[in-house]
């Protein structure tokens, strides 16, 4: 039996589980690359033009942590402090846009559904909203 945990009450993590979660950061990235060029362009890039798979790695942990799961981002990369990470690039209405219809494709791909997939679609909303730092 895993250790008891501290919260109890099921989060989004343990309602969607670890596959699901993983499926969501991939095909979020996917999704980017496929429809969104000029949000792609924003970001490291390998040599063959493609997302670094960096970014892609490091989102996953991020997601997984943000979501409740394990906090393996923490433990690697330090406090997330995403309006800092974000601070070079810009990010106006049209870039969180952009990133928003990435997340909410994925979420479809992945069935993510009912008041979970409400819940979900505003808090990436409100993050999203919070990162803009530039005008238009
Ligand atoms: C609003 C529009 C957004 C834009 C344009 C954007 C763009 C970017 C870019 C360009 C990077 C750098 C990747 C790299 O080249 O290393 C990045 C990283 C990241 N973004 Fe966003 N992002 C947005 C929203 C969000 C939101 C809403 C979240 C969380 C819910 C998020 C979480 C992250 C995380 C965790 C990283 C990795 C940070 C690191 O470890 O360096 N982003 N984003």
């Amino acid at each position: 039996m895993s250790e008891p945990s501290a919260s109890p009450e099921p989060n989004p993590f343990d309602i969607l589980g670890e596959a699901t979660v993983a499926l969501v950061a991939k095909r979020f990235y996917d999704h980017m690359e496929a429809s969104e060029p000029a949000l792609t362009a924003m970001h490291r890039l390998g040599d063959d033009g493609r997302l670094h798979p960096e970014v892609r790695e490091r989102f996953a942990l991020f997601l997984a942590g943000w979501l409740g799961g394990p906090q393996e981002y923490m433990a690697r990369h330090g406090h997330p402090r995403l309006r800092m990470r974000h601070a070079k690039v810009q990010v106006d209405t049209a870039a969180r846009d952009a990133w928003l219809r990435c997340m909410y494709a994925a979420l479809d791909d992945a069935k993510v559904e009912g008041p979970l997939r409400a819940f979900l679609d505003m808090r990436f909303a409100d993050v999203a909203n919070f990162l803009r730092n530039a005008e238009g």
